[in-house]
Order: structure tokens, then sequence, then C-alpha cells
């Protein structure tokens, strides 16, 4: 969860690169944060809580000449959101400064074992116990040696980036969480966990994979196994995307570019090889047992290909959350397809799924937005979403964009693909004229009039059952609004006592199939003194606020739940929260 972010090169204001790096990255952890930078034979460390600071009010001290800085954005798991707790973490003889990404699980253990030799920690957090392994080590070991030495005793997953006073060096190791190689001109090197990061200085990057480290110097990155300290030489690959596409432009938010990316994301997602498609469409077809695994907003996403596929071509696929599962590991063998769908390829629970169905040898085919992640790496095939980076917490133009795949898988595997992507490009056409600023007035004026209640329901059938679930997260991440989704069937069994005069109830209509049933559902609501709001082709008596969205058949859950993103950027708006940078939440989530 959290950011990391280093620099070792010629420049001389590595400060400055650092602090802008971790703004770039404020996006996976946000509530504190911190930077450590080398003098010559010195480390000065900041840190504070709150978000990343101002160059200009930074102390002056900061802004001196270094060419050797490391920073971190915190998103905390051991120990509460104080100066103390946010990294870096210095050892107590100040020799050498680590910063942490993920949780060290046997922490209290070690601490105690340095409590009994006299170490006094400063901070409550498992990070700062690294720290201390690695300074207990230094007592008989040079640098690199301590740094292994400490790394074999932890379990868990982790990304630590440390530098040491005496030392022109960053060594960084990985076991889960990202980590990246960027390579800049003249020997320069950085280090981050995203690549938006370093992004505006260089494209070309070495990716740091499990248990190997990297020790960083100017004009030299070099990459070895962690047990065995072989040496690796690692391919350098150039990155499609530019640095503008990581900006918000001309835009507030992130979250409301991306949401409006969606005039074109789709058709770049549609755009796939024929032949992948079809390839991926026959390993369905053939395996025994296909498993969508995803987890939050991605998880919606995986319950979706549950519907569309019976819908489309009357096949049975699973889906489940990675958080669980490996309680179904009983039902997976090597003849079982995996097909985890995620925009980081780095959630530690969706990789942790990976690794419970490659250890019996299943096959994994990921739908992933980022084509270079941990999760592209570990499978044997990936579909790419090719939306470009998605900044904001709250996903939307990714989520849209993977149930175009799934639509075009679902008509690929009863060999009717060109059917399928007919309907996707009339649905990508007919968003891009949706998308205009009257229709997003509109929506604002539900806002106003929804901005001030603490509940809300969203419904929907079929595949648009996830759709309100998704919508219920949606509200949830950004407005704080206690939002729920039900399948619209399953109200009059125990939610619809929650409904009193005007308690809102969003009803996603979904195609032809579903559409009386789902009306019927709303006007049991109604009855009760709901105010329902209609997300439908066609108005329709039952409801009290009508957002209309293009008849689309199948695709609807796609069509559906962009008026919902509206909604939620702009209730977080009215409610005064940064919709980018929701409260406890992160982007990308490393840790189980
Ligand atoms: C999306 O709005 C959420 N912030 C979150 O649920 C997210 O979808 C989930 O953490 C999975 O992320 P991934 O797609 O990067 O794997
Ligand atoms: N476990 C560490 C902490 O709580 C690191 C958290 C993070 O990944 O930001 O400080």
């Amino acid at each position: 969860m959290c950011g990391i972010f280093g620099y070792i090169g010629p420049k001389t204001n590595a400060a400055k690169m650092v602090i802008e790096g971790l703004k770039s990255l404020e996006y996976r952890g946000y509530d504190s944060w911190g930077i450590a930078l080398k003098t010559d034979n010195d480390i000065i460390v900041y840190k504070k809580t709150g978000k990343v600071g101002e160059i200009n009010k930074l102390p002056k001290n900061l802004l001196g000449k270094t060419e050797l800085a490391i920073g971190h954005t915190r998103w905390a798991t051991h120990g509460g959101v104080t100066n103390a707790n946010a990294h870096p973490h210095f050892t107590e003889n100040k020799e050498i400064v680590l910063i942490h990404n993920g949780i060290f699980e046997n922490y209290f253990e070690v601490k105690k074992q340095l409590l009994r030799k006299g170490h006094k920690f400063t901070s409550e957090t498992d990070t700062e116990v690294i720290a201390h392994l690695i300074q207990e080590n230094l007592k008989r070991h040079d640098f690199e040696q301590s740094v292994k030495n400490a790394i074999k005793k932890i379990e868990g997953r982790y990304a630590i980036v440390i530098i040491h006073k005496n030392e022109n060096k960053i060594i960084a190791a990985r076991r889960g969480s990202p980590l990246i190689v960027g390579v800049g001109k003249n020997g320069e090197y950085y280090i981050a966990s995203d690549v938006p990061a370093f992004l505006k200085y260089t494209k070309k990057v070495m990716y740091l994979d499990n248990d190997q480290m990297v020790i960083l110097s100017e004009n030299s990155a070099k990459f070895y196994e962690i047990k065995t300290h072989k040496e690796i030489h690692k391919k350098m690959i150039e990155i499609g995307w530019d640095s503008q596409t990581a900006e918000k432009g001309a835009y507030a938010h992130f979250m409301l570019k991306e949401i409006m990316e969606q005039k074109e994301t789709l058709y770049r997602a549609i755009n796939q090889d024929d032949r992948l498609i079809k390839k991926v469409a026959d390993a369905i077809n053939n395996a025994c047992g296909t498993y969508f695994v995803g987890c939050g907003t991605a998880g919606k996403v995986c319950l979706t290909a549950e519907y569309l596929f019976s819908e489309i071509a009357h096949k049975h696929v699973n889906s489940i959350f990675g958080s669980e599962f490996p309680t179904h590991h009983h039902f997976i063998t090597n003849k079982t397809l995996l097909i985890p769908i995620s925009q980081s390829g780095e959630t530690a629970d969706t990789l942790e799924a990976i690794e419970v169905a490659k250890e019996v040898g299943a096959k994994i085919i990921s739908i992933v937005n980022v084509e270079t992640s941990t999760m592209a790496r570990m499978s044997d095939l990936i579909i790419p979403v090719k939306c470009g980076p998605e900044k904001a917490v709250a996903s939307t133009k990714v989520t849209t964009a993977q149930m175009a795949i799934l639509i075009l898988l679902a008509y690929a595997s009863i060999e009717k693909l060109s059917e399928g992507k007919i309907l996707l490009l009339e649905t990508a056409e007919k968003i891009n004229d949706m998308l205009n600023p009257g229709y997003v007035m509109h929506i604002f004026k539900l806002a106003e009039k929804l901005k001030n209640f603490e509940s809300m329901y969203i419904i929907g059938r079929g595949a648009n059952y996830p759709m309100a679930l998704e919508s219920a997260i949606k509200l949830q991440e950004v407005s704080y609004i206690h939002a729920e989704g039900f399948a619209a069937g399953e109200l009059k069994h125990g939610p619809i006592a929650l409904i009193q005069k005007n308690t809102p109830c969003i009803v996603l209509v979904g195609e032809n199939g579903s559409k009386s049933a789902i009306l019927s559902n709303a006007m049991e609501v109604r009855a009760r003194g709901g105010y329902i709001i209609g997300v439908s082709p066609t108005h329709e008596e039952v409801f009290d606020y009508w957002i209309r969205v293009p008849e689309v058949s199948i695709a609807s859950p796609i069509v559906n739940i962009i008026p919902i993103q509206i909604l939620a950027y702009q209730l977080a708006i009215l409610r005064k929260n940064n919709p980018d940078m929701p409260r406890n939440l992160a982007k990308s989530v490393t840790v189980k």
C-alpha cells in the first residue's frame, strides 16, 4: 500500500525529485510521508503526518545539494498515524535509514529478541524492527550482507529500500510488494513502487521480482537472487505510457478525468488481437473449471463474468474474491483455468490466489491493466486492458474496459466474436455521446438532492446485480455515504425493512428480460416511501428521478455503472471530500 521513491545519480536536486515523485504516488497511501537525504557522511530525515509537503515550505537543510535520496508515503498497518511511525526509520546509531512497504508478519518475536539485546525503539511499527535487525548484523558484516541476513528473517510480503550514511548506494529488496527500477541518463537510477512516479524522467525500466535485491550506485544497477546471491541479468523494458497520461491535465481530479476517458478506453479495450481472444476463449471451453478471481471492484467484475457467460454463452464459470480463494484450493487441479482480473496487477490477495493455483499447475490467464505488473509476469498469458494509468483510488475506466473484455470472451467462446465486437463498438459510440456536459449536470442536480442522506441502496438483477454491488463501493469510497447493493429480488426477503420515507434507492434496469421484474421491485420500494432513481434507457412511471442510459442489451452493466461513478464523484465534491484520496484507502492493496 504506500509509495516508495528513490534516486541516485548526478542530478543534485534529488530531494526535490523525491518529493515530486512521492506526490505522484500519494494515491498509494497518504496518511504520512517522509524523506531521507544523504549528505557527505550523514543522513537527514524529515517526516510528517498528512499529505506530502510543498517544496517551498520545507526546512532549508532539505533543499541543499544531494545526489541520493529516498522517500515514502505511508498507509499505516502497524502503529497509528504519527510523526514517529512515519517512514523513513533510522537505527539508533543513525547509521542506516529504511523505508518499507508491506507487513513484517513475525516482527513481534524479532522485536522481543532485539529488546533483550538492548535495542531501543522509537516507533510502534514493524518497519523499525527491520532497521534494527540490519543494525545488529552490521556489527559483524558489511552493509550488503547485513541487509541480506536481515531480510531472510522477514515473513510476509515486503518492499524495502535502505541507505547507509557512509555508502553511495541504495539497496532494495522485494517479496510481493512492487519495486521498479527506472534507468535514466548518465548513469542515474530511480526506484519506485509504480512507473508513473519517474515517467517524466525515463521510460526505461527493469523489474525486481520476488526474492530479489538490487544494489544501485551511480553507473550501475546490480540485481541478485537473495537466497543464492547469484547475479541476474535483467532485460530493460521500454514503457508505452507517456507522462501526460499520468497527469490530471485540465481536470480537477483524476477520478473525473478517468470517468471522462471512458469515451475512448472502451475502444482501446475492444481493440484486441482476435487470435488472443479466441485462444483464451478456447482455454475457457477446454478447462475443467474456470475461476475468475479479483478483489473489490475487480471482484465485482469477476461476478459479472458468471452472468455474462451464462447469458451469452450458456456456460458456467466461477467467480471468487482473491481473499476467499485459498479456501477453494481443493477444487483446483492442473486442468483448472484461473483468470485473475486486476487494474494494478499488484493486489496481494489476488496474487496469493495465483500462487495457490500455480502450485497445482493450473493455467493462469490474467486480464490486467498494468502489463508489466507482478501479476502479468506470473501469468501464462495476459489480455491487456489498455486503459493507461488509472490513478484515482476509485476504479472507473478500467472497470468498464474489463467488462468489455469479458463480453468479447463470452462471444468468442461460442464463435461469435464479431457479433460481440459490433455490440461493444456500438456501446462505445453511445458512451461517447452520453458523456456530455448536460448529462453530467443532470447527475449533479441529483447529487445536490442526495448530499445530506446518510444511507442509500442500489438494486440490480442479472449482470446488473454485481453492478449494484459495485455502485455501493463507488459511493462508499468517495462520498462516505452508507450505500448497499442488493439483488433486487432479495430485497423483499429482509432489506426492505430499511426503507423509510424518502430513502434513496437506485434501480439499475437491465436488458429487456429482467426489466419488468426489477420495475416491480422498484414499485415495492416506492410503496414503502422510497425515492426511486432509475438508471434506464426508458423513462418509467415508478421513477422519481430518471438517469437515461443508452440501450445496449447485454452490455448494460457497462453503461449503467458510469452515471453512478459520476454521482459518487459529485457527492464527494459536495461533501468536501477529496475523491482522489479517500480516507483509509489506498489504490493498490499490497497487504493481505
Ligand atoms: C476500486 O474502486 C477499489 N479502490 C478497489 O476495490 C480495487 O478495485 C481493488 O483493491 C482491486 O484492485 P486491482 O484491480 O488493482 O487488483
Ligand atoms: N507496515 C508498515 C507500517 O505500518 C508499512 C506500511 C506501508 O506499506 O505503508 O508502517
